[in-house]
């Protein structure tokens, strides 16, 4: 597998409106995307530095990953991400090494990217996202 860097982080926020006003307005990072991830229930704001993108993740209604994990801590980091050559091929590789992953295909998530995560308790307590470039998309 060859991790080609670190892709994004996700934030978890209560108000992604709100979270823009620190990171683009406060501290000046361009906004590179605004999204709704219907599959997901997500409002997705993405700030870039440099290379590397923040993800600001609001819920919908409807949605129980961010809104479990804000009311029991917070807002706050979510999760790192890692950009891979093949997320499917990643996995495979992480299973035959002992890893499980939260879905058993990739899902599509944002950006048209294929990702798939690890699970926070075999990886002392951090929630790894694996990421692939959408096909035909250059990033
Ligand atoms: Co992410």
């Amino acid at each position: 597998m060859n991790i080609r860097k670190i892709e994004h982080l996700g934030i978890a926020v209560r108000s992604a409106a709100e979270a823009e006003k620190l990171y683009a307005e406060a501290l000046g990072l361009s906004v590179v995307a605004r999204e709704t991830l219907d599959e997901m229930k997500l409002r997705v704001v993405k700030v870039a530095s440099g290379e590397t993108v923040l993800e600001l993740l609001e819920p919908l209604e409807g949605e129980t990953v961010i809104r479990k994990f804000l009311a029991e801590r917070g807002p706050g980091i979510h999760h790192i991400c890692f950009e891979v050559d093949d997320v499917a091929a990643a996995t495979e590789e992480l299973k035959r090494k002992g890893y499980s992953t939260v879905w058993e295909e990739p899902h599509l998530g944002a950006g048209g990217r294929r990702v798939n995560f690890l699970r926070p308790k075999e990886c002392g307590g951090v929630l790894i996202e694996l990421n692939e470039p959408a096909r035909g998309v250059t990033s």
